[in-house]
């Protein structure tokens, strides 16, 4: 199944998809509509505590865990559904293909491919590519606390992870579209482009 008018952007930490929601829904901030995984429901929070480091849980745990947060995002009350219907254009940051990369690095496949395959695909996967080391240098010259995954060695094998998941849905039966993003490009570069695509694919007019 595929959510029309949900978009997705992906990458590993640091590849700028935040910075890059801002700039899409502030063109048109009636109509577009920014949210994020981990959300900041109770599920969200909760997962945010574990990325931070306040406690420990099995690897499978966390995979039930970003499963079910993801579940609340879509189907929770003025969730992802429900601003689908209302007319919105929704653009995430993050969603199950995170967890097919960052969980799948540490507990496996089985799993995280499990838990997620109950959930629709978005209508347009954006997927920004960028070496891990480059990445890693943004994040680490931001402030604040390092989150638990924001290590090279882990970046790395997500970002393997993250290179063979978007290969294998590039030509998905849904039609689910994915677009890659040069991450190294300038913001603004960046976000033309996307705008640009999303309007040549007639989900902007
Ligand atoms: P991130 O978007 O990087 O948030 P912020 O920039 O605010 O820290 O997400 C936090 C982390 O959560 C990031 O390292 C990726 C991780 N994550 C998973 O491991 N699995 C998932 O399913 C999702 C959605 C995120």
């Amino acid at each position: 199944m595929l959510l029309k008018n949900f978009i997705v952007f992906e990458g590993i930490d640091g590849a700028g998809t935040s910075t890059q929601i801002k700039k899409l829904c502030a063109r048109n901030s009636k109509l577009l509509i920014p949210t994020a995984e981990p959300t900041d429901r109770a599920t969200g929070r909760f997962l945010r505590q574990l990325l931070a480091g306040d406690f420990k849980l099995d690897e499978r745990t966390t995979s039930y865990l970003f499963a079910a947060d993801r579940c609340e995002h879509i189907y929770g009350e003025g969730g992802v559904e429900e601003l689908l219907k209302a007319g919105r254009i929704v653009v995430s940051d993050r969603y199950f293909f995170s967890s097919l990369a960052y969980q799948s690095a540490t507990c496996g496949k089985g799993i995280p491919r499990h838990v997620n395959a109950p959930f629709p695909l978005p209508e347009v996967l954006f997927y920004f590519e960028i070496n891990p080391e480059v990445s890693l240098k943004r994040v680490e010259s931001r402030d604040g606390k390092r989150e638990i995954y924001e290590k090279i060695d882990y970046q790395k094998k997500t970002a393997a992870l993250y290179d063979e998941v978007i290969n294998e849905y590039e030509n998905n039966p849904d039609g689910m579209k994915v677009i890659r993003v040069d991450a190294t490009k300038s913001i603004d570069e960046i976000a033309d482009f996307i705008y640009n695509t999303l309007i040549n694919l007639n989900i902007i007019r």
